[in-house]
């Protein structure tokens, strides 16, 4: 009881606290329509929709369900490689994740820091990756 008041304990829970909320970051749900407008960032490299083929990235028509690097006809880098034979698939955390610093997270999924990416592009706003998501979301395959 006597831990439970001291200072050190209210702090290891208030960072305790920090965590989950960071860890749930991606609660909300993003705007579709504010999606596209972001998505304009992607589509030098990434198509989406029925009639998306591969362009510098794959196409993202159904990656949510998708097996991550797992469109047959693109070269993918060693860390989509690898996490493509440990079968790992995406979902909105994931590529809520992938987005803020795809490097660095595919090293993380893969445990392997030897890894790389080809996609170097970083959305640090979060409001901007949900929103994003939300959109790819509506296109399934
Ligand atoms: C400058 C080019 C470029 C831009 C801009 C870019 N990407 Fe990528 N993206 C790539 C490449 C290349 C890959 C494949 C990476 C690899 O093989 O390591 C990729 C892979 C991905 C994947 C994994 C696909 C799979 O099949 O596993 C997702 C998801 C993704 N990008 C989403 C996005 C989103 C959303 C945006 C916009 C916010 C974006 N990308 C912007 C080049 C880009």
């Amino acid at each position: 009881m006597k831990i439970i008041s001291s200072n050190c304990s209210v702090s290891v829970l208030i960072g305790l606290m920090a965590l989950i909320s960071a860890e749930s970051a991606f609660a909300q749900e993003g705007d579709p329509k504010r999606g596209e407008i972001v998505f304009q960032q992607c589509s030098i490299c990434h198509q989406v929709g029925p009639t998306a083929t591969n362009g510098i990235g794959p196409n993202l028509t159904g990656v949510l369900s998708r097996k991550m690097g797992s469109v047959a006809d693109f070269s993918y880098d060693t860390g989509l490689q690898k996490a493509s034979m440990a079968g790992i698939s995406w979902d909105k955390e994931k590529i809520f994740s992938w987005l803020r610093d795809p490097q660095s997270y595919i090293k993380s999924v893969v445990s392997d820091e030897s890894v790389t990416t080809k996609m170097t592009v970083k959305v640090s706003d979060e409001q901007a990756r949900r929103d994003v998501i939300a959109y790819i979301a509506t296109f399934s395959k």
